[in-house]
């Protein structure tokens, strides 16, 4: 990909290289084997964006696990429009289950904590989060995030399964808008 990338109306910088992603995955991955050894958790994938980290994150678990898609929205263009919506949710009987998040990004963090809500009414023993990226300056929700790749300053950012209005998901390199 070039290092300059542009999408619509808004310029990009490439600014993580796959190579750099793949090396905090894979030690992510190494983590989850460790510690959540024998609790067969739960991954429920938060569709669309994180679907290039979920697939290489859980390439590198090895341990008895299973997967689950949900599909939650909150963004439009650049900005959290504040209202989340579960456009396809989670059909299982999670009760005593260890869960784990997988995020792309946290931002504000409004995104997960509106899901968090309806997944404890599901009575699950443990729920964790797993974020490729963190941007922690925005974050103003309680819940902890335990499992985070990168954090980043609070810029909007492309690829690596991330988009700006529907574009730059297929980069394998994370891309920073050219802010002015
Ligand atoms: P939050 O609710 O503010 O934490 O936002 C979470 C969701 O917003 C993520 O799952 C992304 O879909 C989207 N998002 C937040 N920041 C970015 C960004 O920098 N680039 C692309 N999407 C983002």
């Amino acid at each position: 990909m070039p290092d300059t990338w542009k999408l619509k109306d808004k310029s990009f910088n490439k600014y993580i290289l796959n190579e750099d992603i793949q090396t905090k995955v894979r030690e992510l991955s190494a983590r989850i084997n460790t510690e959540l050894d024998g609790k067969v958790p739960l991954f429920v994938v938060v569709l669309n964006g994180a679907f290039i980290f979920a697939s290489d994150l859980l390439k590198g678990v090895t341990i008895d696990c299973e997967i689950a898609f949900v599909k939650l929205t909150s963004y439009q263009g650049v900005k959290s429009t504040g209202v989340v919506q579960q456009v396809m949710g989670l059909d299982l009987n999670i009760k005593g289950r260890t869960i784990v998040i997988i995020e792309d990004i946290v931002d504000t963090g409004l995104t997960l904590e509106h899901f968090l809500k309806t997944l404890w009414e599901m009575e699950p023993a443990e729920v964790k989060v797993a974020a490729c990226l963190l941007k922690p300056e925005a974050f103003h929700s309680k819940f902890p995030i335990d499992y985070v790749c990168f954090s980043i300053p609070n810029e909007f950012v492309v690829g690596y399964g991330l988009d700006y209005d529907g574009l730059g998901r297929n980069s394998s390199d994370i891309y920073k808008i050219i802010e002015g």
